[in-house]
Protein backbone atom coordinates (compact mmCIF):
# COMPACT_ATOMS: atom_id res chain seq x y z
CA UNK A 1 0.00 0.00 0.00
CA UNK A 2 1.23 3.17 -0.92
CA UNK A 3 0.89 5.96 1.77
CA UNK A 4 2.07 9.24 -0.01
CA UNK A 5 -1.24 10.14 -1.06
CA UNK A 6 -2.69 8.76 2.93
CA UNK A 7 -3.71 11.66 4.95
CA UNK A 8 -4.04 11.35 8.68
CA UNK A 9 -5.48 13.96 10.95
CA UNK A 10 -5.33 13.30 14.72
CA UNK A 11 -8.43 15.54 16.38
CA UNK A 12 -7.01 15.81 19.91
CA UNK A 13 -8.74 17.87 23.00
CA UNK A 14 -10.42 16.73 26.55
CA UNK A 15 -13.50 15.37 26.74
CA UNK A 16 -16.28 17.40 24.65
CA UNK A 17 -13.83 19.62 23.39
CA UNK A 18 -15.58 19.22 20.14
CA UNK A 19 -13.62 16.29 18.37
CA UNK A 20 -16.04 13.81 17.28
CA UNK A 21 -18.31 17.46 15.96
CA UNK A 22 -15.79 18.22 13.72
CA UNK A 23 -14.24 14.89 12.65
CA UNK A 24 -17.54 14.36 11.15
CA UNK A 25 -17.93 17.42 9.27
CA UNK A 26 -14.16 17.14 7.89
CA UNK A 27 -14.89 13.11 6.95
CA UNK A 28 -17.29 14.71 4.44
CA UNK A 29 -14.73 17.53 3.26
CA UNK A 30 -12.02 15.12 3.11
CA UNK A 31 -13.65 11.57 2.04
CA UNK A 32 -11.67 9.53 4.47
CA UNK A 33 -13.48 7.71 7.47
CA UNK A 34 -13.68 9.28 11.01
CA UNK A 35 -12.92 6.58 12.93
CA UNK A 36 -13.69 7.46 16.87
CA UNK A 37 -12.54 4.61 19.44
CA UNK A 38 -14.98 6.10 21.90
CA UNK A 39 -17.97 5.09 19.29
CA UNK A 40 -16.45 1.64 18.99
CA UNK A 41 -16.21 0.85 22.32
CA UNK A 42 -20.29 2.45 22.77
CA UNK A 43 -20.79 -0.07 19.64
CA UNK A 44 -19.28 -3.37 21.01
CA UNK A 45 -21.16 -2.57 24.39
CA UNK A 46 -24.86 -2.17 22.70
CA UNK A 47 -23.78 -5.30 21.33
CA UNK A 48 -22.75 -7.20 24.32
CA UNK A 49 -19.76 -8.79 22.38
CA UNK A 50 -16.66 -9.80 24.69
CA UNK A 51 -14.25 -6.75 23.92
CA UNK A 52 -17.55 -4.59 25.30
CA UNK A 53 -18.37 -6.81 28.47
CA UNK A 54 -14.43 -6.01 29.33
CA UNK A 55 -14.62 -2.24 28.45
CA UNK A 56 -17.76 -1.28 29.72
CA UNK A 57 -16.46 -0.73 33.58
CA UNK A 58 -13.54 1.58 32.31
CA UNK A 59 -16.28 3.75 30.41
CA UNK A 60 -18.39 4.10 33.43
CA UNK A 61 -15.93 5.45 35.84
CA UNK A 62 -14.10 7.45 33.15
CA UNK A 63 -11.28 5.76 32.73
CA UNK A 64 -9.15 4.48 29.80
CA UNK A 65 -10.08 0.90 28.58
CA UNK A 66 -6.14 -1.06 28.71
CA UNK A 67 -3.76 -0.13 25.82
CA UNK A 68 -3.45 -3.80 24.79
CA UNK A 69 -7.49 -3.93 23.72
CA UNK A 70 -7.80 -0.17 22.28
CA UNK A 71 -4.58 -0.74 20.08
CA UNK A 72 -5.45 -4.38 18.90
CA UNK A 73 -9.47 -2.60 18.11
CA UNK A 74 -7.53 0.32 16.19
CA UNK A 75 -5.66 -1.40 14.00
CA UNK A 76 -8.06 -3.98 13.14
CA UNK A 77 -10.37 -1.27 12.20
CA UNK A 78 -7.36 0.89 9.67
CA UNK A 79 -6.87 -2.23 7.47
CA UNK A 80 -10.37 -2.10 6.15
CA UNK A 81 -11.04 -0.82 2.61
CA UNK A 82 -12.22 2.57 3.04
CA UNK A 83 -8.84 3.70 5.51
CA UNK A 84 -6.82 3.43 2.24
CA UNK A 85 -6.89 7.12 1.46
CA UNK A 86 -6.23 7.85 5.01
CA UNK A 87 -8.44 8.63 8.27
CA UNK A 88 -9.72 10.93 11.03
CA UNK A 89 -9.12 9.73 14.35
CA UNK A 90 -11.23 11.08 17.20
CA UNK A 91 -9.67 10.07 20.60
CA UNK A 92 -6.68 7.61 19.68
CA UNK A 93 -3.64 8.24 20.88
CA UNK A 94 -4.75 8.94 24.34
CA UNK A 95 -1.55 7.39 25.99
CA UNK A 96 2.16 7.52 25.01
CA UNK A 97 2.22 3.61 24.12
CA UNK A 98 -0.49 4.37 21.63
CA UNK A 99 1.12 7.01 20.18
CA UNK A 100 4.15 5.11 19.71
CA UNK A 101 2.25 2.58 18.60
CA UNK A 102 0.45 4.45 15.88
CA UNK A 103 3.66 5.77 14.85
CA UNK A 104 4.44 2.15 13.97
CA UNK A 105 1.80 1.42 12.35
CA UNK A 106 1.71 4.69 9.95
CA UNK A 107 5.75 3.53 9.49
CA UNK A 108 4.65 0.64 7.86
CA UNK A 109 1.71 2.05 5.97
CA UNK A 110 4.61 4.39 4.58
CA UNK A 111 2.59 7.61 5.70
CA UNK A 112 5.07 10.78 5.33
CA UNK A 113 5.50 12.58 8.83
CA UNK A 114 3.95 15.67 6.63
CA UNK A 115 0.74 13.91 5.94
CA UNK A 116 0.07 13.57 9.56
CA UNK A 117 -2.01 16.72 10.95
CA UNK A 118 -2.45 17.02 14.92
CA UNK A 119 -5.60 19.38 15.30
CA UNK A 120 -5.61 20.47 19.24
CA UNK A 121 -8.71 21.71 19.88
CA UNK A 122 -7.99 24.40 23.18
CA UNK A 123 -11.09 24.63 25.87
CA UNK A 124 -10.85 25.49 29.41
CA UNK A 125 -12.63 22.69 31.92
CA UNK A 126 -15.29 25.03 32.97
CA UNK A 127 -17.18 25.10 29.27
CA UNK A 128 -16.46 21.49 29.62
CA UNK A 129 -18.33 20.80 32.01
CA UNK A 130 -21.13 23.08 30.96
CA UNK A 131 -20.84 21.43 27.42
CA UNK A 132 -21.66 17.92 28.24
CA UNK A 133 -24.22 18.55 30.58
CA UNK A 134 -26.24 19.60 27.32
CA UNK A 135 -24.73 17.05 24.83
CA UNK A 136 -26.98 14.70 23.34
CA UNK A 137 -26.49 11.88 20.92
CA UNK A 138 -28.54 9.68 18.85
CA UNK A 139 -26.78 6.33 18.72
CA UNK A 140 -27.68 4.79 15.42
CA UNK A 141 -26.75 7.77 13.31
CA UNK A 142 -23.69 8.97 15.43
CA UNK A 143 -24.93 12.54 15.28
CA UNK A 144 -24.16 14.71 17.85
CA UNK A 145 -26.23 16.96 19.50
CA UNK A 146 -26.35 19.76 21.93
CA UNK A 147 -29.52 21.54 23.98
CA UNK A 148 -28.18 24.77 23.45
CA UNK A 149 -25.64 24.76 20.98
CA UNK A 150 -26.39 22.79 17.96
CA UNK A 151 -30.48 21.32 18.44
CA UNK A 152 -32.03 18.92 16.42
CA UNK A 153 -34.93 20.37 14.33
CA UNK A 154 -37.66 18.96 16.49
CA UNK A 155 -36.77 18.31 20.11
CA UNK A 156 -35.30 14.71 21.02
CA UNK A 157 -35.66 13.80 17.70
CA UNK A 158 -32.42 12.57 15.64
CA UNK A 159 -32.82 15.06 12.17
CA UNK A 160 -31.07 12.03 10.13
CA UNK A 161 -32.49 9.03 11.78
CA UNK A 162 -35.44 9.94 13.59
CA UNK A 163 -34.52 7.99 16.34
CA UNK A 164 -35.20 9.30 19.79
CA UNK A 165 -31.85 11.36 21.23
CA UNK A 166 -30.28 9.81 24.48
CA UNK A 167 -27.21 11.10 27.09
CA UNK A 168 -24.53 8.95 27.09
CA UNK A 169 -24.07 7.16 30.73
CA UNK A 170 -20.23 9.26 31.04
CA UNK A 171 -22.14 12.56 30.61
CA UNK A 172 -23.03 12.40 34.32
CA UNK A 173 -21.22 15.50 36.44
CA UNK A 174 -18.97 12.58 38.20
CA UNK A 175 -17.52 11.07 35.33
CA UNK A 176 -17.39 13.83 33.14
CA UNK A 177 -14.70 15.31 36.02
CA UNK A 178 -12.97 11.65 36.59
CA UNK A 179 -12.46 11.91 32.26
CA UNK A 180 -11.20 15.45 32.89
CA UNK A 181 -8.81 14.30 35.17
CA UNK A 182 -7.82 11.47 32.76
CA UNK A 183 -7.10 13.48 30.06
CA UNK A 184 -4.90 16.13 31.90
CA UNK A 185 -2.74 13.43 33.61
CA UNK A 186 -2.25 10.41 30.90
CA UNK A 187 -3.39 12.35 27.55
CA UNK A 188 -2.46 16.04 27.38
CA UNK A 189 1.37 15.49 27.99
CA UNK A 190 0.96 13.57 24.47
CA UNK A 191 1.44 17.11 22.41
CA UNK A 192 5.22 17.13 23.48
CA UNK A 193 5.45 13.71 21.78
CA UNK A 194 3.91 15.67 18.28
CA UNK A 195 5.65 18.96 18.85
CA UNK A 196 8.46 17.29 18.30
CA UNK A 197 7.77 16.64 14.67
CA UNK A 198 5.89 20.12 13.89
CA UNK A 199 2.67 18.74 12.93
CA UNK A 200 0.54 20.37 15.97
CA UNK A 201 -2.32 22.59 14.67
CA UNK A 202 -3.35 24.46 17.63
CA UNK A 203 -7.18 25.55 17.10
CA UNK A 204 -9.47 27.95 19.54
CA UNK A 205 -12.30 24.94 20.40
CA UNK A 206 -14.50 27.82 22.23
CA UNK A 207 -15.77 29.44 19.14
CA UNK A 208 -18.49 28.95 17.36
CA UNK A 209 -18.77 25.49 15.76
CA UNK A 210 -18.84 26.37 12.21
CA UNK A 211 -15.64 29.05 12.63
CA UNK A 212 -13.79 26.39 14.35
CA UNK A 213 -14.87 24.29 11.19
CA UNK A 214 -13.10 27.10 8.67
CA UNK A 215 -10.31 27.82 11.65
CA UNK A 216 -9.34 23.54 11.25
CA UNK A 217 -9.23 23.99 7.21
CA UNK A 218 -7.38 27.11 6.97
CA UNK A 219 -4.57 25.52 9.14
CA UNK A 220 -5.46 22.28 7.04
CA UNK A 221 -4.79 23.79 4.00
CA UNK A 222 -1.57 26.16 5.03
P1 LIG B 1 -14.82 9.29 23.65
O1 LIG B 1 -16.12 8.88 23.09
O2 LIG B 1 -13.66 9.46 22.76
O3 LIG B 1 -15.07 10.58 24.52
P2 LIG B 1 -14.13 11.88 24.78
O4 LIG B 1 -12.79 11.94 24.20
O5 LIG B 1 -14.16 11.97 26.25
O6 LIG B 1 -14.77 12.94 23.97
P3 LIG B 1 -16.27 13.26 23.83
O7 LIG B 1 -16.91 12.33 22.84
O8 LIG B 1 -16.91 13.36 25.19
O9 LIG B 1 -16.23 14.73 23.30
P4 LIG B 1 -15.83 15.35 21.91
O10 LIG B 1 -14.52 16.06 22.03
O11 LIG B 1 -15.98 14.37 20.80
O12 LIG B 1 -16.94 16.48 21.82
P5 LIG B 1 -18.32 16.53 20.99
O13 LIG B 1 -18.03 16.81 19.56
O14 LIG B 1 -19.18 15.35 21.32
O15 LIG B 1 -14.36 8.25 24.79
C1 LIG B 1 -15.26 7.75 25.74
C2 LIG B 1 -14.55 6.72 26.61
O16 LIG B 1 -14.08 5.63 25.79
C3 LIG B 1 -13.30 7.20 27.35
O17 LIG B 1 -13.62 7.84 28.57
C4 LIG B 1 -12.55 5.88 27.56
O18 LIG B 1 -13.12 5.14 28.62
C5 LIG B 1 -12.82 5.13 26.26
N1 LIG B 1 -11.80 5.39 25.23
C6 LIG B 1 -12.01 6.02 24.03
N2 LIG B 1 -10.87 6.08 23.34
C7 LIG B 1 -9.92 5.49 24.11
C8 LIG B 1 -8.52 5.27 23.95
N3 LIG B 1 -7.86 5.69 22.84
N4 LIG B 1 -7.85 4.64 24.93
C9 LIG B 1 -8.48 4.19 26.03
N5 LIG B 1 -9.81 4.39 26.27
C10 LIG B 1 -10.52 5.04 25.31
O19 LIG B 1 -18.94 17.85 21.64
C11 LIG B 1 -19.40 17.86 22.98
C12 LIG B 1 -20.70 18.70 23.07
O20 LIG B 1 -20.37 20.07 22.79
C13 LIG B 1 -21.78 18.30 22.04
O21 LIG B 1 -23.04 18.44 22.63
C14 LIG B 1 -21.59 19.30 20.88
O22 LIG B 1 -22.81 19.54 20.19
C15 LIG B 1 -21.10 20.54 21.64
N6 LIG B 1 -20.15 21.34 20.87
C16 LIG B 1 -19.15 20.89 20.06
N7 LIG B 1 -18.46 21.94 19.53
C17 LIG B 1 -19.03 23.06 20.07
C18 LIG B 1 -18.75 24.47 19.93
N8 LIG B 1 -17.74 24.91 19.14
N9 LIG B 1 -19.52 25.34 20.62
C19 LIG B 1 -20.54 24.88 21.44
N10 LIG B 1 -20.86 23.58 21.60
C20 LIG B 1 -20.10 22.68 20.92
Amino acid sequence: MSGRHQQVVIMFGPPGAGKGTQSSILADKLGIPHLSTGAMFRHHISNATELGREAKSYLDKGQLVPDDITVGMLAERIKQDDCAAGFILDGFPRTVFQAKTLDNLLNVRNVPATNVHVVALVVPDDVIIQRQSGRRVAHKSGKIYHLEHNPPKIAGVCDVSGEPLVQRDDDKPEVVTARLKVYHAQTEPLLEHYKGSGTVITVDGTQPMDAVTAEIINKLEQ
